[in-house]
């Protein structure tokens, strides 16, 4: 552990093929897929969001993976020494700051918050949630009432924190790739549970209706297609230099175009699954469905609380969440340890220590504005911090980070990205045409189409 001196001693690579799909999927698998995609597919017309998310993926999400696959294992560096490794204008190195001061720092530190929250919420599945969250008020009471005790909120935040800093610790085979091992396959198995329960409960198919009925009329939204996108690039984890990073842990024999499909494919599959296990509960108890922190955690408490054996549903939820939280939690850490090793020579180690501690302070920031004074006014809306960094990231970051990377791919560095696609000719990759016109055209195009929508909002 910690051995590893960054520079001096050859790079580590991933155990297995298997081992890094799951990684990567674990990176994608987040808070995204649970709470904002099930609500998402339920305001935009069901299926007909389901199908508009599934053609986006394809054509803009996967092909913008591919570029950041290629990027990081062609450079084999963290994505702000990677552009100097391959020898191009200094000026791309902007897309690893970037990805690697929002995702390392900005992101992380709410992530790390919220992931906070569900280890509070384990805790309290067995230690009164069930009788504090009896109706929908109750629940919200409670809720406020935690976030309100600050002394609290921190220290789970830094639990949070301190078990994706011991994985990462670990580097990237013993610690990442063995933590996501386990932990995936455990998330996969809890998800069909809680689907199990929550389609059996009587009054189930109104929530499957709510899910998944059809509303043709809604493609005519123009919110439909730009929450379709914003969720595809988030879930995907695209645009913060995670996926050049775990490219860059990665040796010539993989096959990129096969491991992006089966990262984004899982990372659908997760986020199509949590509907069917959240939807039903929530109708068959007569709530009504929200999104983000408010279905999280203060609806489904009290729809848990409603249900035979919620106590334990509760629990595995937010075990669930826990899982998914921490997994991508410690992607976002791997790219700044990998920026601290690179940059300043630390060992793995101090590289964690360091980035740790810093990304701890900033999400406390976040956790204390929840509850005091401190906003910030964008755009003429005021948001506690929390809120902001979120609007910023998704918003600006994330659009500007893909939109450099596929100009980059598609114009600057073309034929080495091809060549790196089929790892130097050694695999056939019959799609090529269909990339270069994806992240050439398509792509940047959709792209800058969201990120202007979602500034004029
Ligand atoms: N994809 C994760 C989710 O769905 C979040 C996440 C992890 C992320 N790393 C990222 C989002 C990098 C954007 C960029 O919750």
């Amino acid at each position: 552990m910690g051995s590893d001196s960054g520079n001096v001693q050859k790079r580590e690579q991933w155990g297995s093929r298997v081992g890094f799909i799951l990684a990567a999927a674990g990176s994608a698998i987040g808070l995204g897929n649970i709470w904002r995609f099930p609500y998402l597919v339920g305001k935009n017309g069901g299926a007909t969001f389901i199908l508009v998310y599934l053609i986006i993926t394809v054509l803009i999400g996967l092909p913008v993976m591919l570029a950041e696959f290629a990027i990081g294992r062609a450079a084999q560096k963290s994505p702000v020494a990677a552009f100097g490794a391959l020898k191009v204008n200094p000026f791309w190195s902007v897309i690893g700051w970037m990805g690697t001061i929002a995702g390392g720092f900005l992101v992380l530190s709410y992530y790390n918050v919220i992931g906070g929250w569900t280890i509070r919420y384990m805790i309290a599945s067995f230690t009164g949630l069930m009788d504090a969250a009896a109706t929908a008020d109750q629940s919200g009471a409670f809720f406020g009432s935690f976030i309100g005790k600050q002394a609290e909120v921190v220290l789970f935040q830094v639990v949070f924190m301190a078990v994706s800093m011991f994985i990462v610790l670990g580097g990237i085979g013993k610690g990442i790739e063995r933590a996501c091992k386990v932990m995936m396959p455990l998330l996969f198995i809890i998800v069909l549970v809680l689907i199990a329960r929550s389609v059996t409960l009587p009054g189930a198919e109104a929530g499957l209706d709510f899910y998944l009925n059809p509303d043709w009329s809604k493609l005519e939204d123009p919110t439909l297609y730009l929450d379709a996108l914003g969720q595809s690039f988030f879930s995907l984890s695209l645009g913060l230099g995670i996926m050049i990073t775990y490219g860059s842990y990665l040796g010539k024999d993989e096959r990129l175009p096969s491991a992006s499909l089966w990262t984004a494919g899982l990372d659908t599959l997760i986020a199509l699954l949590a509907g069917f296990a959240i939807f039903p509960a929530v109708f068959a108890m007569g709530f009504e469905p929200g999104a983000g922190v408010g279905l999280t955690f203060i609806t489904l408490p009290a729809v848990f609380a409603k249900m035979p054996g919620g106590t334990y549903v509760s629990f595995l939820f937010f075990l669930l969440l826990f899982f998914a939280a921490v997994t991508s939690a410690m992607s976002l850490m791997e790219v700044a340890t990998t920026f601290a090793i690179e940059k300043f020579s630390l060992r793995r180690s101090d590289a964690v220590w360091l980035m740790g501690i810093i990304i701890i302070l900033l999400g406390g920031y976040s956790s204390l504005s929840l509850s005091g004074p401190p906003k910030i006014t964008i755009m003429g809306k005021s948001k506690d911090f929390l809120d902001a960094v979120d609007y910023l990231c998704n918003n600006v970051f994330l659009p500007v980070g893909s939109l450099l990377a596929c100009v980059f791919v598609g114009y600057v560095w073309l034929e080495p990205a091809k060549k790196e696609l089929t790892s130097d000719g050694k695999f056939a990759f019959p799609w090529m045409g269909a990339w270069t016109w994806c992240v050439r055209v398509i792509s940047p195009l959709a792209i800058i189409y969201i990120f202007y929508m979602g500034l004029a909002w």
